[in-house]
């Protein structure tokens, strides 16, 4: 018998469709910050107010969308109102304005030209599979971005925002046992030096693309310490040997690629360590059937910008780390936030 269709009833409470039009209202408060900050709006305020006409002026805007862009700034809790005018909230002025240390424009900027536009075929990707980034099409989508130079160091300052609150959560892990380390896909450099900031007995080095290196030397050079212990080796970590060392650090790169490319990648690992070492692999491990909102975004980010790359669990990784000849182990580490760290050790 054909189902029966009937009128929806109509319950104006529970039928309001606020929640709908809020998450798309979203959508557009974010395009206010993004225009914010491409138009240095809150380096122009960093330390006094202006009204809507002289900001206007200063950063040629047109006065009419000027007013209600920093209007909207201020219901978003990233202006307030000084003297007639505005000025930057304590937020918006620690991480808003260009120049300080923890300036998120880079970030932002990152997530506006680089990912967005992947995000925005995320419907074509769900009946295709296939990313809506077109350097994954053709290959190794870092080699790409790494070919623009501002991109580049939008990425990585948005690696260095991701890494430091979990270089801090593994600066704390017990080391003791180990005596080097090198980070594949340790980008400029920012994990490794904190780890060897914290652990002064440890040797530390970085593996990723040839095309950051001179980042790394920069950075490096601008955080001082104990810099220039840390040696970058440039490479393909899919067809190139890993440098030899006690533990081969994986941090946010699994995710990145298809099962076949993370087998291939901790096989790799597995001979190059030596026997006692280990393998640390940190990602989100956020897959499964049931996975956080956190995770959703994740591995939906990956399903839109990489080729293959999803989130999986943490009983997935402990099979590959097997499959390729480690004993894994999930361990305890304090403050790792939306991330989990599993060691696969080389036993023999
Ligand atoms: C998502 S980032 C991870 C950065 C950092 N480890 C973290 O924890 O956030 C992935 C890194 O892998 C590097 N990478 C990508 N493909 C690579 C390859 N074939 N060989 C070496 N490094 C590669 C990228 O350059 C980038 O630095």
């Amino acid at each position: 018998m054909a189902a029966q269709t009937s009128e929806p009833a109509v319950h104006p409470e529970s039928t309001h469709p606020g929640p709908i039009m809020g998450l798309m209202a979203g959508y557009w408060q974010v395009k206010i910050l993004l225009a914010a900050v491409e138009h240095d709006v809150f380096t122009a305020l960093s330390g006094r107010s202006a009204t809507s006409a002289e900001l206007a002026a200063d950063l040629g805007l047109v006065p009419r969308g000027a007013n209600d862009l920093l209007v909207g700034l201020r219901h978003l809790g990233l202006l307030e109102s000084a003297d007639g005018g505005f000025a930057n909230s304590a937020v918006a002025d620690a991480f808003l304005v260009r120049g300080r240390p923890a300036y998120l424009g880079g970030y932002l900027r990152f997530c506006d030209q680089e990912l967005n536009p992947a995000w925005d075929g995320l419907a074509t990707a769900l009946r295709t599979g296939q990313p809506q980034n077109h350097a994954a099409v053709e290959g190794n989508p870092y080699d790409t971005l790494y070919r623009d130079a501002d991109a580049t160091d939008g990425f990585l300052d948005s690696m260095d925002l991701l890494t430091t609150p979990i270089g801090l959560a593994m600066s704390r892990f017990d080391w003791s046992r180990y005596k080097s380390f090198v980070d594949v896909g340790g980008a400029r450099g920012n994990f490794a030096h904190q780890v060897v900031s914290a652990n002064p007995h440890l040797t530390g080095a970085v593996f990723d693309l040839p095309p950051l290196e001179p980042a790394f030397t920069r950075h490096m050079a601008g955080l001082g310490g104990v810099a220039p212990s840390i040696t970058f080796h440039g490479g393909d970590f899919f067809t190139d040997r890993l440098p030899e060392a006690d533990v081969l650090v994986f941090g946010h790169v699994l995710h990145n690629w298809g099962v076949e490319d993370r087998v291939r990648l901790l096989k790799n690992a597995y001979d190059s360590l030596r026997p006692g070492g280990a393998v640390f692999v940190y990602d989100p491990m956020a897959g499964g059937e049931q996975p956080s909102m956190h995770g959703v975004l994740a591995g939906l980010a990956m399903l839109v910008w990489s080729r293959g790359g999803h989130e999986y669990s943490v009983q997935e990784l402990h099979g590959w780390l097997a499959q390729a000849g480690f004993r894994p182990e999930t361990a305890e580490v304090a403050d790792l936030h939306d991330d989990v760290l599993v060691v696969g050790h080389k036993d023999r």
